[in-house]
Parts: C-alpha cells; structure tokens; sequence
C-alpha cells in the first residue's frame, strides 16, 4: 500500500469525440467519493477538439486536463494545422505532453522539443516532459545515454523545473503489454531522478489494471501516463484504486 502523492495521467491520444465526455462522470464520481483523493492529481490530455468541452465538464471536479503536444512558437503565425500553448491556455489546458514517442517517430528531435518546453512554460502550462529508449537501443545497452541526451538537450537552458514533470515512457513498452522488469525500472528511474535534480518521474507504457500491482511496487516513481487504459473509465479507475491498496 503506498500512501505517496500520484499523477494519473490519462493520454488519449487521437480517439474521442464528444460523446466520449460521457464516460468522465464515472471518474468524477469516483474521485468525490474516494479517501485518499488528497494523494491523487488525475489530468486528462484529450485530443485539442475536446478540451474546452472536457474543462467545462470537470470545471467543479479538481480533475485538471492538458494537451497532447503543442506548436513551439510562442504568439499567432502561419503554421497551417498548429496549436501554440497559449491557445491551449485559452480554452483550458493546464498540462501539454511534450516529447511523446509518437511525435519524436514523426520527426521532433530534442532541440524541437525544449522550443515547445521553453514556449509552453512561458504560456504558464504546465509539462509532461516524455523521454524513452527504443527497442534497438535498448538492446545496444544504450539506454542511460539515450535518456541523458533527451534530459539535457530537451531541458536546455530551462532553470526552474518546478512544473515540469517527466515521463519515462520506453518506446517498446507503448501499446505492446510489456513493461520493463522491476530491478530495471527502479534503476532507470533512480538514474533520471539523479539527472534532473530529483524531479518527479512518472512511468508510461502499457500501463494497465493487471500490471500496476507490480509497477506499484517500484517506489521511487510518481505517477502513471496511462495511453490505451486510460479511455475504459473502468480500468483507469481501477488503476488508481489497486494503486492505494
Ligand atoms: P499505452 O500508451 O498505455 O497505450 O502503452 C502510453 C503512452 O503512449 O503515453
């Protein structure tokens, strides 16, 4: 049983639609309801069209929502299909993931990525900073130094790092049900913390209702970016709830 402060933290993805805002009464409810809701901070990162619907929903519940990325620049400009921070700002985000695997594949390398750091800490959102090696790298053993890279170049010149909160999301544990062994993940997180001054590490990759009572036990992280698991209220929930029991 752990009685430490987590982040929950539900990342969409591209799947919902309107209809979809259903299905948050369910985590209000239970989040009024639950006892050690002083521990918990859930933040749902639904796609850019749901966010103002979503903020207006959860606006008496202390469940906060973020974005899933956002464009570097820092004012309006012609950026064709782009969303800066402060647009998010405007409609509600408090959160934007930055650095998630799935955009790094689609081309942002680390410079890109301390830009929209640097441009959504200025916005005042706050960051989910994703970091995380490839299966290839993995097993090359290049794992610390992948990390170390994507922590200094993506933190670059960034001193206060109080609303940053990093994600370790190995790439080959995203959407595939396997997560790193025990041993492993306490290290990487242990190495990560040590990086960045102790900041707070949350986990993400197949995070689910069958495995978080082993990832549970890996003390030294703070929380979860859950993908897949997140959009089933039923099993998100659950994973909060077996997380505190
Ligand atoms: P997953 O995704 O839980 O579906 O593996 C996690 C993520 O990509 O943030």
């Amino acid at each position: 049983m752990t009685n430490k402060y987590m982040y929950f933290i539900a990342n969409w993805k591209m799947f919902g639609n309107l209809n979809s805002l259903n299905s948050l009464h369910n985590v209000n409810s239970f989040f009024k309801n639950f006892k050690k809701k002083k521990l918990i901070k859930i933040i749902y990162c639904p796609p850019n069209t749901l966010i103002r619907p979503m903020s207006k929903k959860l606006k008496t519940s202390h469940i906060e929502v973020g974005a899933q990325n956002c464009h570097e620049n820092e004012s309006f400009g012609p950026f064709t299909g782009s969303v800066n921070s402060l647009m998010l700002k405007n409609v509600g985000a408090k959160f934007v993931i930055i650095g998630h695997s799935e955009n790094r594949q689609a081309g942002e390398n680390n410079q890109l990525i301390n830009l929209k750091i640097k441009s959504a800490l200025k916005a005042g959102l706050k960051i989910i900073f994703c970091i995380g090696e490839t299966l290839k790298e993995k097993r090359k053993k290049q794992t610390k130094k992948i990390l170390a890279k994507q922590i200094l170049l993506g933190l670059n010149k960034i001193k206060d790092k109080k609303n940053i909160l990093i994600a370790y999301e190995p790439v080959w544990s995203i959407g595939t049900g396997m997560i790193p062994k025990s041993n492993e993940l306490f290290n990487t997180v242990d190495f990560i913390k040590k990086k960045t001054n102790n900041q707070k590490v949350l986990y993400g990759g197949s995070v689910n209702p069958k495995n978080i009572h082993l990832l549970k036990s890996i003390v030294n992280i703070d929380g979860y970016l859950v993908g897949g698991s997140s959009q089933d209220p039923k099993k998100f929930i659950d994973i909060i709830k077996k997380t505190y029991n």
